[in-house]
């Protein structure tokens, strides 16, 4: 196992309101990037935490009517109580008012003074509280607002202490081309833009007569310290400041999240501190912006996606969706929809749909066990498969290296399409009908290829997904608590528990239902809530086939538009699984598959007329678009068409094994 180490931080967030995605965003990202290094044996430490300091806490503390302190106290719990809702975990949560970093703060500012990087001047600018920074001429529109909060600037004239950024320029500039500071080569060139156009030094100081809400300076006590002098080293405080960091392993490997918005101050104010401390540099992972209707998402403009509406979706949602499409670095417009349809795809069809199709499978043919390999009876295709799954580890570290997240996860994704479609051609199912040795060794070898993709996944996307892929991988027999060696055993892809036997077929994800106002489809919960007669009245009562053998013939009154009929989406199937549920005298459970849809879970009623056996492996109809319906046994996920025949007898419509499974009824 290596014994290396990792530092991740995210920008620590202003204290002036509550989150939205685009900071969870960021943290999201830390938490991706800490765990996927833990699972390749690192030694990881995590910092986030809250910029408490400065003017525009204190206008938003006015603002409310409370005290500077009291606000910052109760937003610092807010914050973490909705990390702790999405899952999201960090090792220290740094805050700028604690007296840790104060300390930290005024020892770095007389360090930087007793070389002479600080000195004393006057300055006359534009200032914009949003920025807290004195502004260039390139950063003001032509009505001296600024570009990026569209907010007037104040003329300021102030007399302040100055970092020497010009005399560190020369040499930031060439750590900057040399790829030092950030990697990514947009962001490469953007700093040498910035530091070309750089005039002047930075003031750091704020007198007191404007504001005391901040750390004094150590040589001048009727100044404080700028509030980005203050936020900058809130990292170094986190390794335990600045001697412990001239040899911490995790200084040394220190990666700085952050939005484009701050590059200036984290590619080219930090630098420069660091050089006057002569301390090592940190490596930039710049994101871009989440956009909503093309504008950054913001409190201000009001278009945020909140906590609060990513919480019916979750955690593994919100990331798949915010790493999936594009790499950080690049802005992404992220929408309520865009989450879920990105969800029902890869995570619920993709993952999820394969992981219970593969086991159930195993349940139902190999009486639960995870069969071996018979390496006698291996196909081409099958070799070929083996191969593009040995590849991906090192792939998805190369791309985690380079900090191409979205890289990594699709080509973990595109496995699972190689093997959903490697299934559809060998169709276990047919083979299993057969009873001779090499049939049942193909059966085996379909299954315990599947299994092995399955393994594969669960420890190579754990580190997006950590609960969902834990779950995954234990159901398998992986022995899932020390993950610290999840990248090295995914290297060995054929390495599964044979013989072990599932308990459990994990629902990894259950499908969505994309919102009705955004949805592309016919809105589904309100066909499957309208009052109307036929098949979609009947979702308001259990899902069963004997209620729609009970529902009424149509009478020319009771008519329904073309319109009402296309709202009910009818599709085929094939039951993987039925069986008896106890407790009920009536009800059989289905695993029905509908392809692309993915397996859904049914309870019909239809106990009485026909045994499980008789229904598995045989295509049906679906009525797919209902609402999902929560009763007493589990949830049932659609109904299964049946019509009643003499003395009442209800059978399920069976259709031709040629119908494509989820082609929908036209
Ligand atoms: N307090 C400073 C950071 C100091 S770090 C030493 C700050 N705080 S912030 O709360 O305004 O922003 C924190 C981070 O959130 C920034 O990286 C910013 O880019 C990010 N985001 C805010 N809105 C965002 C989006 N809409 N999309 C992506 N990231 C966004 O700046």
């Amino acid at each position: 196992m290596k014994n290396e180490s990792r530092y991740f931080t995210t920008p620590i967030y202003y204290a002036t309101g509550e989150p939205h995605a685009g900071h969870l965003y960021a943290t999201a990202l830390m938490n991706v990037l800490s765990l996927h290094y833990q699972h390749r044996g690192f030694e990881t430490r995590t910092l986030t935490g809250m910029d408490e300091h400065g003017e525009k806490v204190e206008e938003k503390a006015k603002a409310l009517g409370m005290s500077n302190q009291a606000l910052v106290d109760m937003l610092a719990v807010k914050w973490k109580e909705i990390y702790t809702q999405f899952g999201f975990t960090y090792d220290i949560f740094m805050r700028t008012t604690s007296a840790e970093h104060k300390e930290n703060v005024r020892d770095i500012l007389s360090q930087c003074h007793k070389k002479g990087d600080i000195y004393f001047g006057e300055h006359e600018g534009n200032y914009c509280v949003e920025c807290e920074a004195f502004l260039t001429s390139k950063e003001l529109d032509e009505n001296n607002n600024c570009l990026i909060h569209k907010r007037p600037t104040e003329r300021r004239k102030e007399g302040n202490y100055y970092f020497r950024v010009q005399k560190y320029l020369p040499q930031i500039k060439e750590l900057i081309r040399d790829g030092k500071i950030v990697g990514q080569r947009r962001y490469i060139n953007e700093l040498l833009g910035l530091c070309d156009s750089y005039e002047g030094d930075l003031s750091i100081s704020r007198p007191k007569s404007r504001t005391q809400w901040g750390i004094e300076l150590p040589f001048d006590s009727n100044h404080i310290a700028y509030v980005w002098f203050d936020a900058l080293p809130n990292y170094v405080t986190g390794v335990g400041g600045v001697t412990a960091a001239r040899t911490s392993p995790f200084w040394a490997s220190a990666t700085h999240v952050l939005g484009r918005d701050i590059l200036k101050f984290h590619g080219l104010f930090w630098p420069a501190i660091l050089l006057s401390l002569d301390l090592p540099m940190p490596r930039l992972c710049v994101t871009g912006w989440l956009l909503s209707g093309g504008h950054k998402m913001s409190k201000s403009l009001g278009n945020a996606i909140t906590p609060a509406d990513l919480a019916p979706l979750g955690r593994d949602a919100f990331i798949n969706a915010a790493f999936r499409m594009v790499n950080p670095g690049e802005d992404m417009d992220l929408t309520m929809r865009s989450i879920i349809e990105r969800y029902n795809a890869d995570l619920a069809n993709g993952i999820g749909n394969l992981a219970s199709r593969t086991l159930a499978m195993i349940e139902k043919y190999f009486n639960s066990e995870i069969p071996a390999f018979h390496s006698a009876h291996l196909t081409e295709d099958e070799k070929h498969l083996a191969d593009v799954a040995q590849r991906l580890p090192s792939q998805v570290q190369s791309a985690f290296d380079e900090l191409r997240l979205a890289d990594a996860l699709n080509s973990i994704w595109e496995l699972i399409a190689h093997t959903d479609k490697y299934i559809a051609q060998h169709k276990p199912w047919s083979l299993a009908k057969q009873t001779d040795e090499e049939s049942r060794a193909r059966l085996a070898n379909v299954l315990a290829h599947s299994t092995a993709v399955l393994r594969s996944v669960g420890y190579l996307a754990a580190a997006y997904f950590p609960d969902r892929m834990l779950e995954l991988l234990r159901s398998i027999g992986e022995d899932a608590a020390s993950m610290s060696q999840a990248f090295s055993r995914a290297d060995h892809f054929h390495d599964i528990r044979s013989g072990f036997k599932i308990q459990d077929i994990p629902r990894l994800f259950q499908r969505m239902e994309v919102p009705a106002a955004e949805s592309r489809q016919p809105a589904v919960s309100q066909a499957a809530k309208a009052p109307t007669t036929g098949a979609s009245s009947t979702s308001a009562v259990p899902l069963t086939s004997s209620t729609v053998a009970s529902s009424a013939p149509t009478s020319p009154s009771s008519t329904i538009s073309i319109d009402d009929f296309a709202k009910v989406q009818i599709r085929v199937g094939t039951v993987i699984n039925a069986e008896l549920v106890e407790g009920s005298t009536k009800l059989l459970r289905l695993r029905v598959s509908l392809g692309e849809l993915g397996i859904r879970q049914i309870f019909s009623g239809i106990r009485e007329w026909i045994t499980p056996e008789e229904l598995v492996n045989r295509k049906v109809l679906i009525a797919s678009n209902l609402a999902p319906r929560k009763m007493k046994f589990g949830l049932s996920e659609g109904m299964l068409l049946s019509t009643e025949g003499q003395g009442g007898k209800i059978t399920p419509v069976f259709i031709a094994e040629e119908l494509q499974e989820g082609a929908l009824l036209a």
